[in-house]
């Protein structure tokens, strides 16, 4: 039975992973959603203006009235560098996704692995999700790095399980960690 508990902040060494305002959609603009090179593995496109994030964090704001959304910003020393969310989950299986991208800047510090281990801890301790689960594009190998350093086991790779939005093929990682592994 899961403890849904909403987006709480959530503090580690270097990062406050808060809940979005309305007011973030220009950091988040410029920061990775208006980045072609942070958009590249994802399934969504850079965004063409500020207007179109703009609308999208309105919606995530209204979103958090439900105990059930799983979003943060990711904060650096006052400054919103990127994201980290529950893209999908099952009340049934008590099994969750998550994405995260990260502004341009500040990959290669460590600062996603700290987020995510994070972000585990209160999946799996707070509000008791049994399995949480990643996956990537194999061409990116950065994020299956972060995976690994936070422990989640890689489980397969899916062939061609997605279109790339150029129509090329992607092979697709899947990795997961179970409550059990954090014992
Ligand atoms: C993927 C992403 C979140 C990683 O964030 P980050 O804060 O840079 O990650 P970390 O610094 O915690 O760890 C990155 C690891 O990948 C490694 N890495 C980087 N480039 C790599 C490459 N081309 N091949 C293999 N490993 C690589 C780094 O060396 C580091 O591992 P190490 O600590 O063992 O040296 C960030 O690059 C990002 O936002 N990318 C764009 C969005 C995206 O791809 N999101 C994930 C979709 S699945």
């Amino acid at each position: 039975m899961l403890r849904h508990a909403g987006s709480p902040d959530l503090y580690t060494r270097r990062l406050h992973l808060r809940a979005y305002r309305p007011e973030d959609y220009r950091q988040m603009f410029d920061n990775w959603a208006g980045d072609p090179e942070v958009t590249r593995f994802l399934s969504w496109g850079p965004h063409a203006n500020a207007e179109i994030t703009r609308q999208l964090v309105a919606m995530w704001v209204e979103g958090y009235q439900s105990p059930t959304v799983y979003r943060w910003g990711i904060e650096r020393d006052g400054e919103l560098i990127g994201d980290i969310s529950v893209t999908r989950w099952r009340e049934e299986e008590e099994s969750c996704e998550i994405g995260y991208c990260l502004c341009r800047r500040y990959w290669g510090q460590g600062l996603m692995t700290e987020a995510l281990n994070r972000v585990l801890i209160f999946l799996m301790e707070t509000v008791g999700f049994h399995r949480v689960a990643l996956c990537h594009d194999v061409q990116n190998p950065a994020s299956g790095r972060v995976m690994q350093k936070c422990g989640l086991r890689l489980e397969g790779v899916a062939r061609h399980e997605r279109k790339r939005r150029d129509g090329s093929w992607m092979d697709v990682a899947h990795y997961a960690i179970l409550s059990e592994d954090r014992r």
